[in-house]
């Protein structure tokens, strides 16, 4: 089979197109024929080792996981004898950030509880785009642990991979929805389905006079301090994403924010889990929610794919297709 390889951490450049053996399921497993994939940012740390923590997991030298790519969509080729929820046929997506990576290819064996079905009403494509992104999206917004009907919602950063996600499902779960994006995006966040929008390029953050009960922070960085002057009397911050420095802020002074007071900072750490992607599957198919693709590129443009991701401007998710 093709797959895309990452012999050593470095730029897209260091991505091969190369010819491989076609893996063997494991009783637990089972073979996928990739039909489409998608970008994430945990695959940029995966193919540049960085930060140089991340080499612990993903080897201290070299990758660990030759072949990159996380997020897949395909069809079920063969079974491992101990597989019970999966057939031969079956249209699966799912995310193999925990279990060993190898989107980028022909096939990848995947353990089953990795996977799920694919949402009836998407294209393979479509499919891929969802798993990461979607599931941090849903993740971080039940990681509020209370009902958000009727609460007031501010998306910071809702053009983007895991931006739009956030968005349609805070906004299926009955949120008043404010989306911070740029100008060129704000079209896209009404119809996605936003009350508000907030165009970043234009105005401040703070020029609404407008309080909110949950800020989910995807891109674009604002202080701790920005955050609780915006922040309803018990509201509540998470932190998904945006710049080092306030992931480093979060972590250390969300915990005291936290505990001294009513407001509270999380930060937030995504977990592959599968019972999350039925429950994507779910509002997929509600019609609650739809990815949303920016560009499509094939298995050989990987490496422009990276390169794309990479400058953190996409209008939604970056796929890969391979028919
Ligand atoms: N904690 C976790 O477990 C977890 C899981 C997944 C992702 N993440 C993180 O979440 C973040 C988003 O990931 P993603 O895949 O959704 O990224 P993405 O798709 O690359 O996001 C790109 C989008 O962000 C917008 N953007 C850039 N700067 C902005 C700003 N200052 N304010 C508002 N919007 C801005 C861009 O549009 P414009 O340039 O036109 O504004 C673009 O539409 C990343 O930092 C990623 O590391 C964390």
């Amino acid at each position: 089979m093709k797959a895309i390889i990452s012999s050593k951490y470095g730029g897209p450049e260091t991505l091969e197109i190369q010819e491989v053996a076609t893996p063997e399921p494991k009783p637990d497993e089972v073979l996928v024929k990739v039909c489409a994939a998608s970008i994430n940012f945990g695959n940029i740390v995966l193919l540049r080792g960085k930060p140089a923590v991340a080499r612990l997991v993903y080897g201290l030298r070299k990758p660990k996981y030759p072949i990159p790519g996380g997020d897949i969509s395909g069809i079920v080729e063969a079974v491992g004898n101990k597989v019970t929820a999966f057939n031969i046929g079956d249209e699966v997506y799912g995310d193999l950030s925990s279990s060993g990576w190898g989107a980028f290819a022909e096939y990848v064996t995947v353990p089953e509880k990795a996977i799920a079905h694919k949402p009836s009403n998407l294209s393979f494509e479509e499919a891929a785009a969802v798993p990461m992104a979607g599931v941090s999206a849903l993740q971080a917004i039940r990681k509020v642990g209370k009902d958000i009907a009727g609460h007031k919602v501010l998306i910071q950063g809702a053009s983007g991979g895991v931006g739009t996600f956030a968005l349609q499902i805070a906004k299926s779960y009955g949120a008043e929805v404010t989306a911070v994006v740029s100008t060129r995006n704000v079209t896209n966040a009404y119809e996605l389905g936003a009350d508000h929008v907030i165009d970043y390029k234009k105005e401040k953050l703070n020029s609404h006079a407008q309080l909110y009960d949950l800020i989910i922070g995807v891109n674009g960085s604002h202080s701790i301090s920005t955050y609780k002057h915006i922040l309803t009397t018990n509201g509540i911050v998470v932190y998904i994403g945006g710049s080092n420095s306030q992931l480093y802020e979060t972590m250390l002074f969300g915990p005291l924010v936290s505990i001294t007071g009513k407001k509270k900072i999380y930060p937030f750490m995504q977990q592959a889990n599968q019972q999350d992607l039925v429950l994507m599957k779910e509002l997929i198919e509600a019609g609650k929610v739809r990815p949303f693709i920016d560009r499509r590129y094939s298995l050989r443009e990987v490496p422009e794919a990276f390169t794309y991701f990479e400058e953190g401007h996409s209008q939604g998710k970056v796929v890969i297709s391979i028919p």
